[in-house]
């Protein structure tokens, strides 16, 4: 758990102004996924993300298991300390891992197989008897759920029909335009809309340490999941560290070597 005890859903904050980061790890098994071996593996950057701040860990289980696999899913939901909020879509198949791993928050996006990445939120009118039976069985079993949907009002209010703990704006179109006022404003009136109903108000998609800061200050914003940006980063702050690494037992076995001989 963080240090800080405020960082889980549900909890009332103690720190009022914290605003909870949720790690997105899809792209360290993306990485993982292109060689067809273990190594980056997401538990080990599970725990990295934890000691370094995270509040929680997101993970999505696609349908085309793309990246995360089930077996992460499985050892994640023993070994985060923290939170861990899966994302997964509202299918039979995707209720029953959930039910069976209990991870503490579900987030319910749209998928489509073609997609590079989650474009759009939920369509929330297209299931709503699906999405309903979903969210009361996942709340029967103690696992918060948000819904994945659009900064719309309309949207806001249906999801909060539908039983839903908590939204999670989609930012990607603020993402694309930061700097003209329109998404910013949407993403704002509908985060407290949400609050003031009652809803817990995530967002994520498409933020980086560019783009982050306006969507941080909207108050009632409680949640920000981040990954593409953020794994993505990590691979260049962090290379310089795996050179010098590498580069250390190379000499190290260069000079072994030569001692030898
Ligand atoms: N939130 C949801 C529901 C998502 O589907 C994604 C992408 O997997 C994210 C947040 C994170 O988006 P990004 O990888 O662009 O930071």
């Amino acid at each position: 758990m963080s240090s800080e005890g405020n960082s889980g859903p549900g909890t009332s904050p103690r720190v009022p102004r914290h605003q909870r980061l949720y790690v997105n790890i899809d792209h360290v098994a993306t990485l993982r996924q292109a060689r067809g071996g273990f190594s980056p593996d997401p538990v080990e950057a599970a725990r990295w993300c934890e000691d370094a701040g995270a509040d929680g860990i997101t993970v999505h289980l696609r349908e085309d298991r793309r990246h995360i696999q089930d077996a992460d899913v499985e050892t994640l939901s023993r070994t985060v300390r923290s939170y861990l909020n899966l994302e997964m879509a509202c299918s039979d198949e995707m209720l029953a891992i959930a039910l069976r791993l209990r991870p503490q928050q579900v987030t319910i996006v749209p998928e489509r197989r073609a997609e590079v990445t989650t474009e759009g939120g939920l369509d929330v009118k297209r299931n709503p008897a699906g999405l309903r039976r979903t969210i009361a069985a996942l709340d029967a079993a103690g696992i918060r759920t948000a819904l994945f949907i659009d900064p719309d009002l309309d949207v806001v209010h249906a999801s909060h029909e539908l039983g839903a703990t908590a939204i999670e704006l989609h930012t990607g179109q603020y993402a694309h335009h930061p700097d003209g006022p329109g998404p910013l404003l949407a993403l704002s009136a509908a985060a407290e809309e949400g609050a003031r109903l009652g809803l817990g108000v995530h967002a994520g998609h498409g933020l980086n340490v560019a783009n982050v800061a306006r969507v941080a200050g909207i108050e009632s914003i409680e949640e920000l999941n981040i990954g593409h940006a953020l794994i993505g980063r990590s691979i260049l702050i962090g290379i310089a560290g795996a050179v010098h690494e590498l580069r250390a037992v190379m000499n190290a076995a260069r000079s072994a070597g030569l001692r030898a001989g």
